[in-house]
């Protein structure tokens, strides 16, 4: 399905929240984002919909993290979640388009790398593989092939590792 990638606005958040509600079957995840957007892990242009003849079916919010290393450097990052796809427009592409457009974007805006919680049949297609590889950990506990990581340039991850510090506002999920 055709479908246009844009930044959130005012308007759709409403929507944006009823399909994630319906997407995870619970409320967690719409509150979260709605937390997440008044707190300093936000960015505005990241946080985007996919529409479709004016209905949003689909969205996905990058958040700032930090990648705290056993000197206690800290490296930025991005964390990929959530992401949701009204539960009637699943499998047709939709959230790979939010996925590519939303890695393209970061990428412009001076981003060098995501981290992902998710599935690994999905994210890999998208250049993610677990984020052991660069010994970059997770503060919760996760499988290894769960826990993702991608480049969003040549060597983004090169000299980072450490463990993932998320926005305080992703405790309550
Ligand atoms: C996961 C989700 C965002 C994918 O979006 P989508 O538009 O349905 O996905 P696409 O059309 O781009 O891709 C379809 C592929 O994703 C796979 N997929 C969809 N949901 C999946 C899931 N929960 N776990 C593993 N794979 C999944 C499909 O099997 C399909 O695989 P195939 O291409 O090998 O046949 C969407 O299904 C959704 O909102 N799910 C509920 C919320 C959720 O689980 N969010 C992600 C948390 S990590």
């Amino acid at each position: 399905m055709e479908v246009l990638i844009r930044a959130e606005r005012a308007e759709d958040l409403k929507a944006i929240a009823t399909i994630n509600e319906a997407a995870f079957g619970r409320v967690e995840e719409a509150n979260l984002i709605n937390q997440l957007r008044h707190s300093k892990a936000f960015i505005p242009e990241l946080s985007l919909v996919a529409e479709n003849h004016l209905e949003i079916l689909g969205h996905i919010l990058f958040t700032k993290i930090k990648i705290i290393d056993s000197l206690n450097h800290c490296h930025q990052s991005l964390a990929l979640a959530p992401i949701a796809v009204a539960t009637m427009h699943q499998n047709q592409g939709i959230g790979a388009a939010l996925i590519n457009e939303g890695l393209n974007r970061a990428r412009e805006i001076g981003y060098l790398s995501v981290i992902v919680v998710g599935h690994e049949t999905y994210y890999p297609r998208f250049g993610f593989t677990p984020a052991s590889q660069w010994h970059i950990t997770a503060p919760f506990d996760v499988p290894d092939e769960a826990f993702m990581a991608v480049e969003l340039v040549e060597n983004g991850l090169k000299h980072v590792s450490g463990m993932v510090v998320y926005a305080k506002e992703f405790e309550a999920v």
